[in-house]
């Protein structure tokens, strides 16, 4: 698609216009290797390409905030070579990316217990993080060890905690004060939520945040996703009308 396409897709027409934060579950890596009689190694790295010519078309199209569920809280159940190889493409891709993503002005953020993947990957983050902190193209926030009820459960520990030193009223708890607590504070909540493979769940992702969120299930398997993929969910967005709970 032309730029000139990337245009039309911001212009809005009475519809939902373009997502502000567009949130994906990246799925069927797997499902896209065995088709191929390939490992499930090689369905990660054609993933890991496929994020990248999504991350570029977000940044075209003028998404401010991309967020890609890379590994969940559960993922830790896969066979530990697996999750060795999801770590070290993780790592394989930092190392690999950091500078195109700093020099196109793209802020990274990591939500999830991020520091169980051990001080070497945690530092390389935090490096990434830090590195980028002031810029402001677009927003790339990466789902580690990652589960919705895990931060939601950590959120409510930490307001209780403040709560039981005084600082705070438990009477005076709302939406606002335990949103600011969750992973994702001073993030817009998603707009769009994809997730790829044909599958419908949520999958203990962003249960909170994705209360309004627009869902689209695609049938294309992760590798085979990108720049038009994205696009095209895009238009599908633009087209509906969102009345968050109103007429
Ligand atoms: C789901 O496919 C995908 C994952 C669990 C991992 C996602 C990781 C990547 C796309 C690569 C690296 C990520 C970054 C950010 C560089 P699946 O294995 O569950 O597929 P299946 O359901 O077909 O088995």
């Amino acid at each position: 698609m032309s730029a000139a396409s990337a245009s039309t897709l911001r212009a809005s027409d009475g519809g939902a216009g373009l997502p502000r934060h567009v949130a994906i579950i990246m799925d069927g890596n797997g499902r896209w290797a065995k088709a191929r009689h390939l490992p499930r190694v090689a369905g990660h790295r054609k993933g890991a390409e496929a994020v990248r010519a999504t991350i570029r078309a977000a940044r075209e199209l003028g998404i401010e905030v991309l967020t890609l569920y890379a590994f969940s809280s559960e993922n830790w159940r896969r066979p530990e070579e697996e999750v060795s190889d999801l770590k070290g493409l993780l790592r394989h891709y930092l190392l690999g990316e950091i500078e195109e993503l700093a020099a196109n002005g793209v802020r990274l953020r990591v939500i999830g217990e991020y520091r169980r993947f051990g001080p070497e990957l945690a530092r390389l983050l935090d490096d990434a993080i830090e590195r980028t902190v002031g810029n402001r193209a677009m927003t790339l926030v990466i789902a580690l060890n990652y589960g919705a009820q895990d931060e939601i459960v950590r959120a409510a520990r930490a307001l209780a905690e403040d709560a039981l030193a005084g600082r705070i009223d438990p009477a005076a708890i709302d939406a606002e004060t335990l949103d600011a607590r969750l992973d994702t504070r001073e993030l817009p909540p998603p707009d769009l939520l994809i997730r790829t493979s044909g599958e419908r769940r949520l999958s203990n992702f962003l249960l909170w945040q994705a209360a309004y969120a627009e869902l689209l299930f695609v049938d294309t398997l992760w590798p085979d996703f990108g720049r038009e993929a994205l696009f095209a969910a895009v238009a599908d967005y633009g087209r509906r009308e969102r009345r968050f709970g109103g007429l």
